[in-house]
């Protein structure tokens, strides 16, 4: 099982966005996924369809060592995705005291999720404080969206080196996903000064900017079934088959036998309301 932390000091560069899309296309290529939302803005429960759950992740927290494993099998939600589970967030996430931040790792492993999963994404808040802290110490890798800006790669720096220094044992940066990309002549100079500065890291498939994003939340629609035209579906299962070391034929065929499945099934439900 492969811990992932979705994290970037920066607000609004695609942090959830990426791990909402990401979880999915994870769940209909057929692995088994866990989302966590580990963000009080609860932004990832709304796009996986599940709103806000009781229990979820703040009972987690506010629990005692011995009954955190109960409370967080239990706080785990089908999604409308099968092999696409949710740990839900909400606002009370903000005020939970996260004393001891090895708490989300330790829990993780008491479970043993990974008898049931193959991967965990855990979606973060803007900023790095003790509640991404925790993921970082629950994750063995940390992959980073980011716009191409000056300020998104000072970001990028201060984070690595906060990382490093205050937090050498927990999980590194190993993967930093351009998005909102434009292919302009600025664009590809902050992205060249990334490569520069994170060798081997920045995923050379960039997210373009595409208002298919803004959609999928608005009207609820999953992007690899309802979208699967628009150039984002295109270049996310590119960046799938870069981050994840798949065939990107397998990708796309999985997800299209899925997509027709989906379709089938849905044709059958209608034909099965003619009549009544
Ligand atoms: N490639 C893209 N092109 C256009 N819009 C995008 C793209 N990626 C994300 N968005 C949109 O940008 C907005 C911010 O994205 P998202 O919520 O994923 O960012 P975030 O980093 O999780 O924000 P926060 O820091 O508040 O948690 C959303 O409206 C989303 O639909
Ligand atoms: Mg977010």
């Amino acid at each position: 099982m492969k811990i992932v932390s979705v994290l970037n000091h920066k607000g609004g560069v695609g942090k959830t966005t990426f791990c909402g899309c990401t979880a999915q296309a994870l769940a209909l290529v057929g692995f088994r996924v866990l989302a966590v939302d580990n963000d009080s803005q609860h932004n990832l429960s709304a796009m996986l369809g599940t709103g806000v759950c009781s229990p979820g992740l703040h009972d987690v927290y506010c629990s005692s060592a011995d009954s955190a494993p109960a409370v967080l099998l239990r706080s785990i939600r089908h999604t409308g995705l099968a092999n696409l589970h949710i740990v839900t967030s909400s606002r009370e996430l903000c005020d939970a005291d996260v004393a001891d931040m090895h708490f989300l790792r330790r829990v993780i492993d008491a479970c043993d999720l990974g008898r049931f999963y193959d991967f965990v994404l855990i979606d973060n808040a803007p900023g790095m404080d003790r509640l991404q802290v925790s993921s970082v110490y629950a994750c063995s890798e940390i992959f980073v969206p980011t716009e191409l800006r000056q300020f998104a790669v000072d970001g990028i720096v201060e984070m690595a080196k906060t990382l490093s220094s205050e937090h050498p044992f927990g999980g590194r940066i190993t993967r930093i996903i351009p998005n909102f990309y434009r292919d302009t002549k600025r664009q590809n100079s902050f992205a060249e000064a990334l490569r520069r500065l994170f060798p081997g890291m920045v995923t050379a498939t960039a997210i373009p900017a595409d208002s298919v994003f803004d959609e999928l939340v608005t009207e609820g629609k999953i992007l690899f079934l309802h979208r699967f035209s628009s150039r984002g579906a295109a270049y996310y299962l590119k960046l799938i088959h870069e981050l994840f070391d798949m065939s990107e034929e397998k990708v796309w065929n999985m997800v299209l036998a899925k997509r027709d499945e989906r379709r089938s099934e849905e044709a059958r439900e209608r034909f099965k309301g003619f009549g009544k």
